[in-house]
């Protein structure tokens, strides 16, 4: 029997984001592009004995900012597996282990990316099989951007950011993501928003056709020129020292610098592998980031890992 399945799950940026006004029910309608880069969570879901008096579904967390990630049930891959055995109609307990290597609330859907792992994990451990469209309205439920982390590669969401269509992208990106020493909680961001921008008139969020086109041709010169993101300005103004990281990707020629998502993550894009490099050590020499790494994208959504024997542990 199927004892043990690990996932792999991969964190995204924006490629542009526009967001409209407060809806509501305390969210806001976006138009994004989605693109999965090579930072990688792992979550690995483990049936555990009853009779130990282990709790139903229980996690331990561990990698850079695990301290920060809370292990009770608001823990989003808790939320997942808890959501996921409703749907299925309650299955074994299970021990969910969450190796971190997506920076912990730094704009980068960490959080939500063990949310897909760990839907993707115990759908297979528990042989549920509820499908992937089944998969799909279960992430959104959980979060506005959990799908997206099962779909991966480039994509356009729309709605919360939740509904998603996959883009006719072309090439490999290489980027260089400079993480900042603190997190940004997401809630925050937006709410500085609302502030930033109260009384305004604000147009429909639309995802600019010039992107798609340069996202079709694979064209990363016109890709950096129109990265954007209407959450910068909150996230500015919530850490100024951003603005500085900006300054000095542009200064070392990156083809375009934005904040990811709700930040605090800024992401250069590089014209190639060498200029990542060149970018990566003139960011770190800087001193303005506390963290600098290379990734590319676009790469697959959720994946289970193949175990020595095959699909699973056994
Ligand atoms: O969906 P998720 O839990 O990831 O969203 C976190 C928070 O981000 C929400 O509680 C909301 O404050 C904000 N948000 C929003 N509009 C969206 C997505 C997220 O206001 N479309």
């Amino acid at each position: 029997m199927t004892s043990s399945v690990t996932v792999r799950v991969p964190a995204k940026i924006n490629l542009m984001l526009q967001v409209g006004p407060l809806l509501p029910d305390g969210y806001h309608h976006l138009a994004t592009v989605f693109h999965a880069v090579s930072v990688f969570d792992e979550v690995t879901a483990t049936v555990t004995d009853p009779e130990v008096g282990d709790d139903d579904i229980s996690v331990t967390v561990e990698g850079p900012g695990a301290a920060d990630v809370p292990l009770d049930d608001s823990n989003l891959a808790v939320r997942a597996a808890v959501l996921l055995s409703d749907y299925a109609g309650g299955r074994e307990p299970v021990r969910l282990h969450i190796r971190k290597g997506i920076p912990v609330a730094g704009g980068m859907a960490g959080g939500s990316a063990d949310a897909a792992g760990a839907l993707l994990a115990c759908d297979a451990l528990w042989r549920a099989r509820v499908g992937r469209p089944r998969l799909f309205e279960v992430a959104a439920e959980l979060g506005a951007d959990v799908p997206f982390a099962l779909l991966g590669g480039t994509a356009v969401g729309s709605g919360r950011g939740d509904r998603l269509t996959p883009a006719l992208a072309r090439g490999d990106y290489h980027w260089v993501i400079a993480l900042a020493g603190r997190g940004l909680a997401t809630p925050d961001v937006y709410k500085e928003l609302d502030r930033l921008r109260s009384g305004r008139v604000l147009p429909q969020p639309r995802v600019p056709v010039s992107m798609m086109q340069a996202l079709r041709r694979g064209d990363p010169d016109s890709v950096g020129a129109l990265l954007s993101n209407d959450l910068q300005p909150a996230t500015l103004s919530l850490l100024p020292d951003l603005e500085r990281t900006l300054a000095v990707g542009t200064e070392y020629g990156a083809l375009g610098g934005v904040v990811s998502g709700s930040g605090p993550t800024v992401v250069f894009l590089a014209r190639d592998p060498e200029h990542a490099l060149d970018l990566s050590v003139a960011l770190t020499a800087s001193g303005a980031a506390a963290e600098v790494r290379r990734v590319r994208g676009p790469v697959p959504g959720a994946r289970i890992v193949p175990s020595a024997h095959g699909e699973a542990d056994s």
